[in-house]
């Protein structure tokens, strides 16, 4: 299918829709994005690309990173990640402080910060230059060596993110967090700090359409079974209280990021990336979602 049609369709329709959405300035370095950017992605299996817009700008991925560190994690020995973190979805909004008083700290699944927070954990205890073999992950997936962290968003959310802040100290208190608390919170605010444009996106995502193994070199990421159960997660906790809302409009496993970026991803077939930074209520992008809901409907490619 030639989808370059029908991102031109969607995007006409899109500028015709109010954008009701506002950026994420609660990590004040956000706020300085121009909200009127718009780009999406799609690659296939067999490596055909289809682009819009801004799809080459680089962006904050933000909560997006948190499928990559689930996937680094899951192919680390003996971590018992399963025993720390749970598979449901949480209802509640990302940064949610309250299922972990009554959970006993034990993170109801690990796309929620709390979650995250712990994987940050497993992989800190685990790696031995963690900072630097995320990235290189992250480089080999999209096949990009110029991927990077930003300081400058990263020193932002550590200055303000002072609910992350509480989290790893419940967490802790709970036994929960094996790391020094501080260690824990920078690296998670690095991994949020990643930027990424839609296309190094959607190329870094493939693996997740193609049975775990990375199309680009063929190496395998993570194994069947691991990238079936990743993809599960995406569906369930992607979109923490609005996943329910994204499994019937768009029907694809996803995650969302508060710069405004969501990666989905049909299994078989391909990897999209769109990027629209303003964001709804529930800190999805608005736009991102509305182009995502008309494009699985559109192409009849929702995996329902
Ligand atoms: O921890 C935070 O609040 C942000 N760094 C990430 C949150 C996020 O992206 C939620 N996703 N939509």
């Amino acid at each position: 299918m030639n989808y370059s049609d029908v991102f031109r369709e969607i995007a006409s329709e899109l500028d015709e829709i109010e954008d009701r959405g506002q950026l994420a300035a609660y990590i004040p370095e956000l706020s300085h994005v121009d909200p009127s950017q718009f780009g999406a992605c799609l690659i296939t299996t067999k490596n055909e690309q289809f682009f819009l817009g801004d799809y080459k700008t680089t962006f904050s991925i933000q909560s997006i990173f948190k499928v990559l560190a689930l996937a680094l994690a899951r192919g680390l020995r003996e971590n018992h990640l399963w025993d720390r973190v749970g598979v449901e979805p949480s209802g509640s909004p990302f940064n949610s402080l309250v299922q972990l008083e009554y959970e006993q700290g034990i993170p109801r699944n690990p796309l929620i910060n709390a979650g995250a927070l712990v994987v940050c954990d497993v992989l800190l205890t685990h790696l031995k230059n963690p900072r630097q073999e995320f990235i290189e992950f992250v480089r080999d997936l999209a096949g990009d060596q110029d991927i990077d962290y930003c300081s400058r968003v990263a020193d932002s959310e550590r200055r303000t993110g002072h609910k992350n802040a509480a989290m790893v100290n419940l967490i802790k208190a709970y036994g929960n967090i094996t790391n020094d608390v501080d260690r824990v919170l920078d690296f998670y605010c690095d991994l949020c700090s990643i930027e990424m444009s839609c296309n190094q996106l959607a190329q870094a995502f493939l693996f997740q359409a193609a049975n775990g193994i990375n199309p680009l070199n063929g190496r395998e990421v993570v194994s069947v079974g691991r990238s079936k159960r990743i993809n599960a997660i995406m569906q369930l906790c992607g979109f923490y209280d609005e996943a329910g809302e994204f499994a019937f409009k768009v029907g694809l496993p996803g995650k969302s990021g508060v710069g405004g970026g969501i990666i989905a991803v049909h299994p078989g077939k391909y990897s999209i990336a769109v990027w629209s930074p303003r964001l709804n209520a529930k800190g999805n992008s608005f736009k991102g979602m509305k182009f995502l809901e008309l494009f699985t409907t559109r192409t009849a490619s929702s995996i329902f």
